[in-house]
């Protein structure tokens, strides 16, 4: 029995390993920001959720390991490296229960990049890009990045982040 439980798991962890697709190879088209940058992205640990009133989406906020270390230890502004990535889903109702809501199709992937290096936009040391979703492929947010840096912007004393490590105990 056990020999079989094994063998199940080994099998299922070769098939799921083998179903994460590859991230297409696309980029942000004012700063080239790729979608790839954010490889293994699906690994990450999940620091929050939101849900935006207005545009009725499921949010996902996760870390990359530099920056969750980083946010875990209060520590601000984020390091070179850290990763922030957003993923947001429209919602309907369970079919088995419909007053809950479950996530339906997957709208938008975003991240944040701490690269100061690269990006210097007014002490915002932060790169960002959206890739969004339609159908069964993704297309670069067409309006570039100017709008995230203003934005994000108003949350300056916070290193740009309107995320605050959410509770889990
Ligand atoms: C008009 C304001 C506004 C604009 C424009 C905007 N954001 Fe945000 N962003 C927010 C708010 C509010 C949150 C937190 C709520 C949520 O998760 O939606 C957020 C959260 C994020 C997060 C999670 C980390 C954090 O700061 O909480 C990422 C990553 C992100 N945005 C990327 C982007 C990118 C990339 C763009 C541009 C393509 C962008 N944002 C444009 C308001 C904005």
């Amino acid at each position: 029995m056990l020999q079989r439980i094994l063998a199940f798991s080994t099998a299922f962890l070769f098939v799921s390993s083998l179903s994460a697709a590859p991230l297409p190879d696309i980029k942000m088209p004012d700063n080239g920001l790729p979608f790839q940058l954010i490889d293994g992205y699906q690994d990450y640990k999940i620091v929050a959720t939101h849900w935006r009133i207005d545009k009725h989406e499921l949010r996902y906020v996760l870390a990359n390991p530099i920056a969750y270390k980083a946010l875990q230890n209060k520590q601000k502004p984020l390091p070179e490296g850290s990763k922030m990535v957003k993923i947001g889903w429209s919602v309907k109702p369970m079919t088995a229960y419909s007053d809950a809501l479950e996530a339906d199709k997957l709208q938008r992937i975003e991240f944040m990049v701490k690269d100061s290096n690269r990006f210097d936009q007014k002490g915002d040391h932060w790169g960002y890009a959206r890739f969004v979703k339609k159908g069964d492929s993704y297309a670069p947010y067409a309006n570039g990045s100017a709008e995230c840096v203003a934005c994000h912007a108003s949350v300056a004393p916070n290193d740009y982040l309107f995320t605050t490590f959410q509770p889990t105990f």
